[in-house]
């Protein structure tokens, strides 16, 4: 950790007349400026003058106030950071990928249509369903356009229905894309054990719907439901298929929400407890990058009643035998002679780097050992739960996926709250992880520590945990403080989420 506490921007730190290199004098006529006006930049001429030590210094410093998945435990509930093998970028940065223009004709393009093709096999097998494509670009990108599939359906039966339904577990995502494809939301009320209610639930004299009574009543109506499975409490909905059954019995179908399958792969297909159609977030649960390192990719799986809708085009494998001994040749190609697809959710097909990345991660895996990272991700949550129970409550019972979610009540009791438990966290060296979130746990802590983990770095996590909780009862203005060693202290987070300010503007400007 670098000591200065202040780090100037590279715009501060600009001298007149400082340069990082030198050109030779123009030797040619200056170039005439044929841009329209308000096509110019006005600050262009004040990009800051600083050194090639400068510069490099100044990122130096900044990278090392980061916090990454390559500096350890990153327990970012709902977003499951995890390793990211150095074998998929690779893979991912061999000329044959890299070089390859989007629209090369598909005889010079056939080893990227292999893989698309490929990626989608082992997507398909995952998720146990046979419609799919690959051209969303982050999972809320893939819930559109899965909501769109389901829109696109409803339309071809001569209804487009109005609602969707979203339990109140959901993903903030689930009910913004409802609403931006043009659907009216109900909530589904939760029940103490964090999975679906199928009836009313009467939470001091207000009455909270389930799922019975709201199909009974807007049954006709309900396009379909959003789930995320396992939900944002980690745990998995064990009446799924009872809930599948109650939305197909009035004509409405589902969607599972998939950015948490990094708890099921291997182990439960979503196709088999009836899912319509769902998301995957490659760069969650197929290990390619994200946050600040994306792009993403959020491939939409679908049935074959939807299959029809997927946006166009869709990578096509045409088998051949060949020869005396009659051997199987394939070629693939494009096919955009779809007349009902929903159109195009992405350019070209999607980010296609992602696409190679979570190739490489399922096959350096192979489908054992895909299993067994879900299993250790699951023990590797319960192993928290196991040893921090005891000290932080644990709202919910249930038992623990992939992800675990404690509250601040105990350390509540001495003025202690997640916010501050947090930013301690941050003076022992570790990410913080996701804070008030879910919405339905008061003061949530949401844990997910992926199967990346060693014992080691969770016991280390755990005892910082506990060392804190421990403070909360000693000295609990120490929390207060936190984060003592950082270098930025508390922020105005509500003033930064509100108004960020984003770009630096010259004085002259603005
Ligand atoms: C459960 C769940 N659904 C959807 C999303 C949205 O995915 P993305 O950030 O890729 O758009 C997230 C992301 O955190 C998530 O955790």
């Amino acid at each position: 950790m670098s000591t200065r506490q202040r780090e100037p921007l590279i715009f501060e730190q600009s001298v007149p007349g400082k340069r990082g290199m030198d050109l030779p004098p123009l030797d040619v006529p200056p170039p005439r400026d044929t841009r329209a006006a308000h096509l110019r930049r006005r600050d262009f001429g004040i990009l800051p003058s600083v050194s090639e030590v400068d510069v490099i210094r100044h990122f130096t410093r900044m990278s090392h106030w980061n916090y990454g998945v390559d500096d350890g435990i990153y327990p970012l509930g709902s977003c499951t950071m995890k390793h990211n093998p150095r074998l998929n970028e690779k893979a991912a940065a061999l000329p044959g990928f890299t070089d390859c223009h989007p629209m090369a004709p598909d005889e010079l393009a056939q080893g990227n249509l292999e893989l698309i093709y490929t990626l989608q096999e082992w997507l398909k097998e995952i998720t146990g369903l046979p419609g799919i494509t690959l051209q969303p670009s982050a999972g809320a990108a893939g819930e559109l356009t899965g909501v769109m599939l389901i829109r696109a359906y409803h339309v071809s039966r001569g209804a487009a229905r109005r609602i969707i339904l979203i339990p109140d577990s959901a993903h903030g995502t689930n009910p913004a894309t409802a609403a931006m494809a043009g659907y009216e939301v109900l909530e589904v009320a939760s029940g103490p054990d964090g999975t679906i209610s199928f009836t009313d639930l009467d939470e001091g004299g207000k009455t909270r719907r389930g799922l019975n009574s709201l199909l009974a009543e807007f049954g006709p109506e309900v396009a379909g439901l959003m789930v995320t499975n396992p939900n944002t409490l980690g745990v998995f909905e064990q009446a799924i298929q009872e809930v599948a059954d109650a939305l197909h019995a009035v004509g409405a179908l589902m969607y599972m929400d998939g950015a948490n399958m990094n708890a099921l792969v291997g182990v439960a297909r979503p196709g088999d407890f009836g899912v319509d159609v769902m998301h995957l977030n490659l760069h969650k649960t197929f290990s390619t990058p994200h946050g600040g390192g994306g792009p993403g990719s959020g491939p939409v799986a679908c049935s074959a009643a939807l299959e029809p809708f997927l946006p166009v085009p869709v990578v096509r494998r045409d088998t051949r035998r060949v020869g005396e001994g009659e051997v199987e040749t394939h070629t693939y190609r494009w096919d955009w002679d779809r007349p009902k697809s929903i159109g195009k959710v992405h350019t070209y097909h999607g980010n296609f780097g992602m696409l190679v990345r979570a190739l490489a991660y399922c096959l350096s895996h192979g489908a054992d050992g895909l299993k067994q990272a879900t299993l250790r991700a699951i023990v590797n949550a319960n192993y928290i739960r196991a040893r921090l129970s005891g000290t932080y409550h644990l709202p919910i019972q249930s038992p623990t996926l992939h992800e675990v979610v404690f509250s601040d009540t105990r350390q509540a009791a001495h003025d202690v709250h997640t916010l501050d438990i947090a930013k301690r966290l941050i003076d022992c060296g570790f990410h913080p992880p996701t804070v008030y979130f879910p919405l339905i746990v008061p003061g949530a802590i949401m844990i997910e520590p992926t199967e990346s983990e060693s014992k080691a770095e969770l016991d280390a996590f755990c005892e910082a945990m506990l060392t804190i909780a421990r403070e909360a009862e000693t000295d609990p203005e120490l929390l207060h403080q936190a984060p003592t060693t950082a270098p930025l202290r508390r922020l105005d987070e509500t003033t930064a989420a509100r108004r960020p300010v984003l770009r630096w503007r010259s004085p002259e400007t603005t």
